[in-house]
């Protein structure tokens, strides 16, 4: 199999001294020798999810799904619905079930949403890894109890999957597994080891991606390619930590050219904002930007505005198209456009945005795709997810845990319940 990435470090590379670079190389190897270590004790369960083989019931569930209905509403909030997200609108769907992520518990989206489905003709998989999650399950009691009275109570155990942890250890505070055990509905688990932001490639994002009709084992073979060649992963997680501390860069910028993966920028900030900001010193802020779109709105305040940020573009080598401009009298000063593939169009915007940003003396990485497929796909989930690892082994802070946003959802829980916030 090819290469799913090719990636470009020079230009960051030369920012850094010898003496720097030295230093960054000593601290890789120590958080390598960490994730090896946690890897082995079975800690890091997300590094093996592209090695998976017992796909029967994602499958039958899918296929199901696939043949009884026109809808599939995915329920579920950040690690647990990102990721879906963004390679659906990557590799598009090739299925006649619509597929209608639910996240926020705005009555607004679930009124049109409701309005737009047959809910006779519709399936739920609802996604929560604790199984608690209050938008989550907002969302969800009004859906089963909208789809109970739709349907043959019989028939919930063929509409409703639940994705949830696999025996979950605090079973009393997992009340989705509870109403699946009530029930008696499928349960798609998450292994314990793999935390929320990190789990698309397991039944979280494998089911909503088998429905769509996407090639899974080419989403994992991607991811398998990286693992088995993870040097350049292990240099962006150990660069990216590096321009932060030394080079005084707090601001990530992820800039893909391509807008279909502008979901995918959104997974990203997710799961470097929640992975890494776990003190003042070890929050490198993510920024999202699609070119060439961004050129025309944030290019100006990254070349001239303050020099706190570093770049990561990405770009295609083929967009798979044929759309070529016409040669037509209408070009006049535009002649050096005529029969140009369009695709050239916008590579030639991704080399020209990263030569300025490096004229201004930006910190500057690329990773080209071949194209955007399932496989190159698979592999910058797990890159990212990687990378993100180990640049939180650099700072020396968990990247698995969200601490402080536990508060606001304690928070949530008490107004709800009527009781007053003391601050
Ligand atoms: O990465 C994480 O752990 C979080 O973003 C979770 O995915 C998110 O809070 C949803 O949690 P849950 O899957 O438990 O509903």
């Amino acid at each position: 199999m090819s290469q799913p990435i090719v990636f470009e470090f020079t230009h960051l590379m030369n920012r850094f001294s010898d003496v720097q670079l030295h230093t960054l190389f000593k601290k890789r190897e120590v958080a390598k020798q960490t994730l090896k270590q946690k890897r082995q004790n079975k800690e890091l369960g997300f590094l093996d999810l592209p090695y998976q083989t017992n796909f029967l019931d994602l499958k039958k569930s899918a296929q199901k799904i696939k043949n009884s209905c026109e809808t599939l509403l995915v329920i579920g909030i950040g690690g647990s619905s990102l990721g879906a997200k963004a390679a659906l609108q990557a590799l598009g769907t090739s299925s006649k079930t619509q597929i209608i992520f639910l996240e926020n518990p705005n009555p607004a989206t679930l009124e049109h949403t409701l309005k737009n489905i047959d809910l006779k003709k519709t399936a739920l998989n609802v996604i929560s890894k604790s199984g608690k999650t209050l938008e989550t399950l907002s969302l969800f009691f009004i859906l089963f109890e909208k789809l109970r009275k739709a349907i043959p109570e019989k028939e919930l155990k063929n509409r409703v999957w639940i994705t949830t942890e696999e025996a979950p250890t605090q079973l009393k505070e997992n009340f989705l597994y509870q109403i699946a055990q009530e029930y008696s509905l499928p349960v798609l688990p998450i292994a314990q080891n793999v935390p929320g932001r990190y789990s698309v490639l397991s039944a979280v994002g494998l089911l909503p991606l088998l429905v769509a009709g996407i090639n899974i084992e080419e989403i994992l073979s991607g991811a398998q390619t990286i693992d088995q060649n993870s040097r350049d992963t292990y240099l962006y997680g150990t660069l990216a930590y590096g321009t932060h501390q030394l080079l005084k860069k707090p601001l990530t910028v992820f800039f893909p050219y391509d807008e279909r993966l502008s979901l995918l920028s959104d997974w990203f900030c997710q799961l470097w904002a929640e992975s890494l900001a776990k003190s003042e010193s070890s929050g490198p802020t993510p920024l999202k930007a699609i070119g060439a779109l961004d050129q025309h709105s944030l290019l100006q305040l990254f070349l001239q505005g303050p020099q706190d940020k570093w770049y990561t573009l990405l770009t295609l080598e083929d967009y798979q198209s044929s759309l070529s401009i016409p040669q037509t009298k209408l070009l006049k000063e535009f002649s050096y456009l005529a029969n140009m593939p369009l695709e050239k169009v916008l590579q030639a915007e991704q080399k020209a945005t990263e030569a300025s940003l490096i004229q201004f003396e930006n910190p500057v990485c690329r990773l080209t795709l071949p194209s955007l497929s399932a496989y190159s796909l698979g592999a910058l989930f797990y890159h990212f997810e990687l990378a993100t690892a180990v640049a939180g082994y650099l700072y020396e802070i968990n990247p698995f845990d969200q601490p402080a946003v536990e508060q606001g959802k304690l928070l949530t829980r008490k107004l709800l319940k009527g009781e007053s916030l003391d601050f």
